[in-house]
């Protein structure tokens, strides 16, 4: 017999960055941080679990292709699942799995994303947080979603904020064993409808230093990194939690492109300096900023991961069909630099 389960996550975009580990193995982060989740129709992980007597081993494939399961992280996602794994039966199938006899059995994943990987947006988030979530399915596991956002966390930190739509903080703890940094929502799917996220992909190429390796020369080198996470983002996270519960877009819009900057400045401030954006991200930039600047107010935020490709967040539907107007008109499609706009749904999540 087989059994299988399938599920599926959104990505999820930082307004308020992580960006640096207290602990490395459990993936403990030194700062709180927010997102929003991606509507699922649009950036999402699809993922399709089995299990099998007749599997002899745990395999994995991504996009079609077989890839390695040797890394520590997905075996840390597997033990922890199976730990809380519970006994299941389908009297049907005749299929009976004892709580012990989950330990025993192989699983063969296939996972699928709905973007382009080339499009250089591939996210661990959506991967990891559907990893977790269908292997809870498949295995029976009751745990609440904090404790599923905890175990996502530790597939890649900003997966744990992949298990909630809507908008979603990651606290980032203080005990050591890391079981109270999970991630909560703040505001479900159905919460501030009007906001609609264009994201311009700048570059397919990948990126040259991977947020894992980037956050831990940040934080071996970097003074700015220390004062961000202390001072800075404590106060800037009730502050946006104060304007997502408002819909204030001004204070938002403010504290997101403020965060976006200050994250590509601790880069910068990284010995050796790591550069994500491009003079494409820059142009970018400097167009909504003086386009928010000539309205008085904040018509669209700007936030950059690690990485050139710029996610926008329009006030509103009219906004949002101005941005695309002023993005085609100042980086038409011939612009090799900007090959593609992936639009995002009327709502965002
Ligand atoms: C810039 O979650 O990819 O996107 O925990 O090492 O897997 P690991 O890193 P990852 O880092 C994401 C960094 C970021 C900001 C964010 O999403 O908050």
């Amino acid at each position: 017999w087989v059994l299988m389960a399938t599920g599926r996550s959104p990505t999820n975009i930082a307004v308020i960055k992580y960006w640096g580990k207290r602990d490395e193995a459990l993936i403990l982060p030194v700062n709180d941080s927010i997102s929003v989740t991606l509507d699922p129709d649009h950036l999402s992980a699809t993922t399709t679990v089995a299990v099998s007597p007749s599997f002899p081993a745990d395999r994995m494939w991504l996009n079609g292709k077989e890839i390695s399961l040797s890394g520590g992280r997905f075996q840390s996602c597997l033990r922890e699942i199976r730990k809380r794994a519970r006994d299941f039966e389908d009297e049907k199938k005749g299929i009976k799995i004892k709580k012990e006899d989950w330990e025993k059995l192989h699983v063969h994943i296939a996972s699928y994303n709905n973007f382009p990987t080339a499009a250089g947006l591939a996210s661990s988030a959506a991967g990891f947080a559907c990893l977790v979530f269908t292997l809870g399915k498949l295995m029976n596991v009751k745990e609440d979603y904090g404790e599923l956002s905890s175990i996502a966390r530790q597939g890649s930190g900003s997966a744990c904020r992949s298990i909630y739509g809507g908008f979603v903080k990651w606290c980032m703890g203080k005990k050591d064993d890391g079981s109270d940094s999970i991630a909560v929502q703040l505001a479900d799917e159905a919460h501030w409808k009007d906001l609609v996220i264009i994201i311009a992909v700048v570059s397919s190429k990948q990126k040259e230093t991977s947020s894992t390796s980037g956050m831990r020369d940040s934080v071996e080198t970097s003074p700015l990194l220390q004062y961000r996470a202390q001072t800075v983002v404590p106060s800037r996270v009730l502050k946006m939690e104060e304007a997502i519960k408002n819909q204030d877009f001004e204070s938002f819009a403010k504290l997101t492109c403020a965060d976006s900057n200050q994250f590509h400045a601790v880069c910068l401030d990284t010995s050796p300096p790591i550069f994500y954006m491009n003079d494409t991200s820059h142009r970018i930039i400097s167009l909504v900023e003086k386009w928010n600047h000539s309205e008085g107010c904040p018509q669209v935020a700007y936030t950059f991961d690690a990485g050139p490709n710029a996610v926008l967040i329009a006030r509103d539907c009219k906004t949002a069909a101005l941005l695309l107007q002023k993005l085609l008109y100042y980086f038409p499609p011939q612009d090799k630099d900007l090959s593609s706009y992936m639009v995002g749904d009327k709502s965002i999540l």
